[in-house]
């Protein structure tokens, strides 16, 4: 039998665990045309959540765009994905589609078949110097807004890792889409981020557009109990024994993270096979194999990392509560000044190796590098 715990990509159908409550939440605020922001720190499983809804949606044949920032590193290519996105979402007809995408004024639509002879691919091309892309981006949002109106439908845009909104032309980017958004009434959206502190700036801080515009739901841990179950309903049919009780070490080695408790299963399953019995010596193995697996990884983190900056992340390894700016942690670690432990914090935190939670604590984004570390040092 395959490995039933998958990660690092889209986890779907029944290797996708719980999230019920909060799939129907979604749902719920999408057909009452709702704008959600839905925030998290990243791998709690915001983007698997939304391709689930999206798979839910589908059967209803509600219309859902799907844009992921990341995707695209200027406005004029979001531009292209979204004209392009939310049309194909309303118009699944071939002929209608090029009519709709004729209608872009920024925009020239074009169409190929696909390698496999029978599909057609649709794609946008444009020639508009940059200067434009900002208009072009708000014209291809008017235009999905006008199209749904027109069909009477609602259509749901999604715009994943919403945070790197910022990376664009910020502040006037957040003031035009603000102002296209509030007029819109056949959409819902939800913004999706991992930047909780920026996230939350953005909703909260009067001096950015996005204040108030919607509602805020910070996706939070899977319930441990219904993670449980999936987890030893896999092993049963697996035959691999386990108990309720023995699983719960998973959570704390994965300090409740998705992404990480699916990690040490996809590992504890195969290590399970020999005797196909969850053991503890089975479990405590399991984080240092990850951090195994992933040494190429932090050897280079490690290598471009200064002396202060290596010496902090020793310290957050073995003492994670310690505030890096405390008094208590210069002295412990012999590390001063103060302002080059700034530096160096930020320094990691822009390299996305750690980040600041909300209590002001610093915290690796990959809870399997200290575990590294201890074994290097
Ligand atoms: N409900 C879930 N069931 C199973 N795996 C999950 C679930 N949520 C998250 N994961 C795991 O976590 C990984 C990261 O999830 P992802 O959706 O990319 O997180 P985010 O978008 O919040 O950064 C996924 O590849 C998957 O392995
Ligand atoms: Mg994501």
């Amino acid at each position: 039998m395959e490995n039933p715990f998958r990660y690092g990509g889209i986890v779907l159908g029944p290797y996708f665990a719980d999230r019920q409550k909060e799939i129907k939440e979604l749902k719920r605020e999408v057909k009452n045309l709702s704008r959600i922001f839905l925030v998290s720190p990243r791998r709690y499983g915001k983007t698997c959540l939304l391709f689930n809804l999206m798979a839910s949606l589908k059967t209803e044949k509600i219309p859902v765009a799907y844009l992921d920032l990341n995707a695209y590193p200027d406005i004029r290519s979001l531009a292209q994905g979204y004209a392009l996105q939310t049309c194909k979402a309303l118009e699944t007809n071939r002929d209608k589609l090029m009519k709709r995408l004729s209608g872009l004024k920024h925009f020239t639509p074009r169409f190929s078949l696909e390698a496999d002879g029978t599909t057609i691919a649709a794609e946008l091309i444009s020639t508009m110097p940059d200067k434009d892309a900002l208009t072009a981006l708000l014209e291809g949002m008017q235009h999905a807004e006008n199209l749904a109106t027109r069909k009477r439908q609602k259509l749901v845009v999604i715009l994943d890792e919403f945070s790197e909104l910022a990376r664009f032309n910020g502040h006037t980017m957040e003031k035009a889409l603000r102002s296209q958004i509030q007029t819109h009434q056949s959409i819902a959206y939800i913004f999706s981020g991992s930047e909780q502190s920026m996230m939350l700036a953005m909703l909260r801080d009067r001096k950015h557009a996005f204040y108030k515009l919607g509602r805020i739901m910070e996706l939070g841990p899977i319930d441990r109990k219904t993670y449980t179950n999936f987890i030893l309903r896999w092993l049963k049919k697996g035959r691999i024994t386990a108990s309720h009780q023995d699983l719960q070490r998973l959570f704390e080695l994965g300090v409740n993270i998705p992404y990480n408790i699916q990690r040490l299963c996809y590992n504890m399953w195969d290590l399970a096979q020999k005797h196909k019995k969850i053991t503890s010596e089975i479990l405590e193995e399991l984080p240092d194999i990850i951090a195994r697996q992933d040494s190429p990884h932090y050897e280079i983190i490690w290598r471009t990392a200064t002396p202060l900056q290596k010496k902090i992340l020793i310290a957050l390894s073995q003492e994670p509560e310690l505030k890096p700016l405390s008094k208590e942690f210069a002295l412990r670690y012999q590390i001063s000044p103060p302002s080059s432990i700034k530096a160096s914090l930020v320094s990691l935190m822009k390299k996305g190796i750690i980040y600041r939670t909300l209590e002001g604590n610093y915290r690796f984004t990959d809870n399997f590098m200290p575990y590294w570390i201890e074994a290097m040092i």
